[in-house]
């Protein structure tokens, strides 16, 4: 027997402000048919004022509780991927745990950027099949609105707010690639890449700072790298592209995503985009795509998921899981 971790409940909370693209008409040089052909973006959805990280992960635990059948006190432990925490200290997390009414187990933030859900889902992988919890709530949530550069076209029409969450719990497996739950993962990270995707403030420098990007780099990184990460995971438990039904791909740009799937031999009708609607969401982006591919229908208990990322760093990786 194999100890598991199993999905058990996801959901999602986005801001109630939809931005659409020719929103920004008005105040840049840019255009609706501009961030569409070359991002697939249609419309964002912005925090409102005071709405912050914390608050939205509440909402989107809550979410994932609720479709598990559970409450607060069911779970030991909360990881939560942000980089765009509440506070400096103490942890999202933890504001999260207080919010849910949590009054035991543990809470921490997982910082990898748009990377940071995969590494939070192996973190929370880790701490279940280790018995150090049978239950975790992993979450991802940002407000990428509050490092953006409105006067930069380059960047400020990318990207969006909200979070999603999931509900693992330890189950007894088989120890083959049938069992549900998390099969693989990897993750990987290279420094010398910060120059193109990164943040120019920060607590020691004593500012907020904006996000920076030379976004054809990163195009260039983020296909090669996140199409090698996601057969590396699928190749550890003996599975190819053709034995995925969904895979789950950060939600930064439908070129990206169609130019991974095709390096996967996967067509597009196996892979969940819900970039038009949302944006780039950062770590939030693969938690609210699971749920909203769940509620769409597309994912079933059972379905082969891959699930694939890449973020400032760089920082990269994937999850196999069975739903
Ligand atoms: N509206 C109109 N024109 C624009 C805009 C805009 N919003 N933004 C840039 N342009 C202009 C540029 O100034 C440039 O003009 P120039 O040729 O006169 O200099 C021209 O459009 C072409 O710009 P490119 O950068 O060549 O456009 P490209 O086709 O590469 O698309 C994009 C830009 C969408 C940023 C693309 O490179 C991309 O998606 N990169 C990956 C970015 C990404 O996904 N980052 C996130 C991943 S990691 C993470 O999630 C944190």
């Amino acid at each position: 027997m194999t100890l598991r971790a199993v999905v058990a409940g996801v959901g999602h909370y986005l801001p109630a402000r939809v931005v659409p693209n020719s929103e920004f008409e008005r105040t840049l040089d840019t255009s609706d048919e501009w961030i569409r052909s070359r991002s697939g973006i249609e419309r964002r959805h912005i925090a409102a004022p005071g709405e912050t990280t914390s608050g939205m992960a509440t909402q989107a635990a809550l979410a994932a509780l609720r479709d598990a059948g559970l409450g607060p006190d069911d779970v030991d432990a909360i990881v939560l991927a942000t980089s765009t925490a509440d506070l400096t200290f103490p942890s999202a997390a933890t504001m999260v745990q207080a919010e849910l009414g949590m009054t035991r187990g543990f809470a921490f933030d997982v910082q990898a950027v748009c990377a940071g859900f995969i590494y939070a889902l192996t973190n929370a992988n880790a701490l279940i099949v280790s018995g150090q919890a049978n239950r975790v709530l992993v979450i991802g949530a940002e407000t990428f609105s509050r490092i953006m550069d409105w006067s930069d076209r380059s960047t400020c029409v990318l990207f969006g707010d909200g979070a999603g969450a999931l509900v693992l719990e330890a189950a007894q497996g088989t120890g083959t690639n049938a069992d549900r739950g998390v099969l693989s993962t990897d993750l990987n990270s290279d420094g010398r890449h910060r120059e193109i995707l990164y943040v120019d403030g920060g607590v020691s420098t004593q500012t907020t700072g904006h996000l920076r990007m030379e976004g054809k780099e990163v195009f260039r990184h983020a296909v090669e790298k996140l199409a090698a990460t996601a057969t590396t995971a699928l190749t550890k438990v003996g599975l190819t592209g053709q034995d995925v039904d969904w895979v789950v791909p950060h939600q930064a740009n439908i070129r990206i995503i169609q130019g991974t799937a095709k390096k996967l031999g996967l067509p597009m009708d196996r892979v969940v985009v819900t970039v038009q609607d949302h944006g780039n969401t950062s770590a939030a982006s693969i938690p609210l795509a699971l749920s909203v591919g769940q509620e769409r229908g597309q994912i079933k208990p059972g379905d082969l998921v891959v699930t694939e990322a890449i973020g400032g760093g760089l920082a990269w990786g994937a999850v196999v899981l069975r739903w």
